[in-house]
């Protein structure tokens, strides 16, 4: 079965970069000039994803307006004329069928991928996490369902982190099958670096498969006190076969303030616009604090 759906948890507290997160989702804070979601909305698109559905919380109404039509906005820039514009602002109304469902209360991660469960129905599906960016030249979620095309069991897109940060993720235990694809035979969620069982680290991309859901329904929470994605994918494991994928290009998690960032000066580095007067820039910054 093809994957044509796709979730967006985006209805965590993002409390990691407070004090903006208050009143704002950390997923429409930008990088450069472009909201972290809309990355990850043009990810899944250009992977050939049809429907997607962002499971929103409270203070989500910034998000639902980013991808609506804004008619007050499109008559102004009509009337100035100002055409790149008018153009830019159509196509994000225009991108993909957006849906939203609202998570009340933020359980955890398999809570919000479980309020997904009439939305997906019977297939496979994919989810990419609202505040994790990643630059390659193929998205990274198509990357993910080409593996699922080959292998038709739960893909986990991974990559390797350093041995002191396996504690801030879901960490892999797994059977080396080629150069980039392992069958996971054990997950760990946040495990202290001396208890992992490995250092490679679930990075907010996963291709999975409807049988989750029964699961989730019956997870009891986890770390931290909410239901954990991990710990429901650790059971589908023992079911089902499930693969790790070490995918191509660089990731960045902008829910964290070091990363948000580095993906910052490196998308910024990437435009013609801004290149050179941004290293002008940081050459003498770098003086400066010599
Ligand atoms: P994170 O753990 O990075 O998000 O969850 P968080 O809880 O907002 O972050 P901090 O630690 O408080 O800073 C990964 C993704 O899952 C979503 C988040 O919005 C994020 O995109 N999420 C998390 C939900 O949708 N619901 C939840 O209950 C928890």
């Amino acid at each position: 079965m093809k994957v044509k759906k796709a979730i967006i948890p985006a209805a965590g507290f993002g409390t990691r970069f407070l004090p903006a997160t208050k009143a704002s989702p950390k997923e429409m804070i930008p990088i450069v000039d472009k909201p972290t979601l809309q990355y990850i909305v043009e990810e899944a698109i250009e992977a050939g994803i049809e429907d997607i559905l962002i499971v929103t919380g409270r203070h989500k109404r910034s998000i639902e307006d980013h991808f609506d039509k804004s008619i007050e906005l499109e008559l102004s820039l009509e009337k100035s004329g100002k055409d790149e514009l008018l153009k830019m602002v159509r196509d994000i109304s225009d991108m993909v069928r957006i849906h939203y469902i609202r998570q009340k209360e933020a359980k955890g991660l398999g809570h919000a991928i479980l309020c997904g469960k009439p939305f997906i129905g019977n297939e496979p599906f994919a989810v990419l996490l609202g505040d994790d960016v990643v630059d390659s030249k193929t998205p990274c979620i198509k990357q993910l369902m080409d593996v699922y095309e080959e292998k038709q069991g739960t893909i986990l897109g991974v990559q390797e982190v350093k041995t002191e940060d396996t504690s801030k993720y879901g960490i892999v235990d797994g059977l080396e099958d080629s150069d980039k694809i392992r069958k996971v035979k054990n997950l760990v969620e946040k495990p202290d670096p001396k208890d992992a069982p490995s250092n490679v680290a679930i990075l907010g991309r996963y291709i999975i498969t409807p049988q989750i859901f029964d699961i989730l329904e019956t997870t009891k929470p986890g770390k931290g006190g909410e239901i954990q994605l991990t710990d429901a994918l650790k059971e589908l494991a023992k079911r089902e076969n499930m693969y790790s994928y070490i995918f191509d290009g660089k990731r960045y998690d902008v829910g964290n303030k070091m990363g948000y960032l580095e993906a910052t000066i490196d998308f910024a580095l990437k435009r013609d616009e801004f290149k050179s007067d941004l290293i002008d820039f940081m050459k003498k910054k770098i003086e400066d604090n010599k």
